[in-house]
């Protein structure tokens, strides 16, 4: 898939086959979000990943939107490290540029995902600190479901050009 196919058909993929996705898979999707941009290249990011089958259920348990999850086969969440960002309010930004490469990577494999949103819900953040018990320094910005696409939904026109408000020239 050629990257303006990519990025004109990705959709939030709720419904899944229930099929198990390799590992390796997920890594190299991971390795994609791991070429994102990031202020001073600080490369702020971390991630954890999780197929447990219970981490899901109770996941799905936890988060409001998030009911796709016991049918998905990963969930990654993915953090910022606050000792690694250079710029206060950068890293959760340097964050959301990686995770809209691994959803692009995982549209290109084939595979469906959805963002499931943690940052800035303060009480979504510290569910998932304790989950995972995380350490301070780790913001926990996201959640992804992961899955084998059950139906994949069309792509609307999303371009309006409206929101153009000015070239200058
Ligand atoms: C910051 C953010 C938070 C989101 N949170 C959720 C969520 O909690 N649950 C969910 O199902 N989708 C969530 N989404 C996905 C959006 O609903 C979805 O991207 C939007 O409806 C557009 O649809 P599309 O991704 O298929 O183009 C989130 C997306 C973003 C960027």
């Amino acid at each position: 898939m050629d990257i303006f196919t990519a990025l004109e058909t990705r959709r939030s993929i709720r419904h899944y086959t229930g099929e198990p996705i390799d590992e390796n898979k997920i890594i190299e999707a991971i390795k994609y979000a791991m070429y994102a941009p990031s202020a001073h290249n600080s490369r702020s990011w971390r991630f954890i990943l999780t197929s447990n089958k219970e981490h899901l259920l109770q996941l799905s348990k936890m988060h409001p939107y998030a009911k796709m999850l016991p049918d998905a086969s990963w969930a990654i969440l993915f953090c910022n490290d606050l000792n690694a960002e250079k710029t206060e309010g950068y890293g959760a930004l340097n964050v959301a540029a990686s995770i809209e490469n691994f959803l692009l990577a995982i549209h290109g494999m084939g595979f469906g995902a959805v963002w499931l949103g943690i940052y800035p819900r303060k009480e979504r953040m510290t569910m998932m600190t304790d989950f995972f018990d995380l350490p301070d320094y780790l913001m926990p910005i996201a959640l992804c479901s992961v899955g084998v696409p059950l139906n994949i939904p069309p792509q609307p026109n999303r371009f309006e050009p409206e929101k153009i408000l000015k070239i200058y020239k």
